[in-house]
């Protein structure tokens, strides 16, 4: 039943390419996100990201930062996600959930759903759709509870994930690149 839910919730992506490499011996179920790094890996910088996690209260973790385009991030570009899930065996295991769409700015819009329209408020870009153009956007402070609000499945393999977001063009150069480091967690447990 569970099973059924997270294909249908996959199917609800409405995806060029998309898999899950299904994880049988992980249990599923819904969680929680606790968002624990971010940090970027080598592009052009087109499309560069500054954000860090600060803890404002015991209880409250925000993204700060800014987002900084020297051009306008529009349909032209496509996404890749890559989430490599951690393995208590052997390390970081790629492509455990693996995205790849066409229309970078409209999907990386779906894919965070509600908490695409937190950031567009949070970062006051200039309007919420596509393309954003080019610009500098800073965000004085966003609650991380905001960003859980996103359209990635409800129920979900426990564990530690890294996520790694590329903008590319048409000849596969990446313009911007970010990973996430998090942990899905059952919904009762307390973050370590
Ligand atoms: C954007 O963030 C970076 C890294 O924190 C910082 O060096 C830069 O000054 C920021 N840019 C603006 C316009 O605030
Ligand atoms: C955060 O923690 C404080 C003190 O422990 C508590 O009073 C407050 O209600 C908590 N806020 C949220 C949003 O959980």
């Amino acid at each position: 039943m569970i099973i059924l839910k997270l294909f249908v919730l996959i199917g609800f992506f409405y995806l060029v390419k998309s898999k899950t490499t299904f994880m049988s011996n992980l249990p599923l179920g819904e969680y929680r996100t606790v968002f624990e790094r971010i940090y970027y890996c080598q592009s052009t910088n087109t499309f560069q990201s500054n954000l860090y996690f600060n803890k404002r209260t015991s209880n409250i973790t925000e993204m700060k930062g800014n987002f900084s385009f020297s051009k306008p991030l529009d349909d032209s570009y496509s996404i890749d996600i890559n989430a490599a899930s951690w393995s208590l065996t052997g390390g970081w295991k790629p492509n455990s959930m693996v995205y790849l769409s066409k229309n970078a700015c409209s999907s990386l819009k779906m894919f965070f759903g509600k908490a695409g329209y937190s950031m567009y408020k949070s970062f006051k870009f200039p309007k919420y759709s596509c393309p954003i153009p080019a610009g500098t956007y800073i965000s004085s402070g966003i609650d991380l509870k905001e960003i859980e609000d996103h359209n990635f499945p409800k129920v979900y393999f426990y564990g530690r994930y890294k996520v790694m977001f590329k903008i590319k063009d048409v000849e596969n150069n990446i313009h911007g690149c970010g990973v996430i480091e998090l942990s899905l967690i059952r919904p009762w447990e307390i973050p370590i």
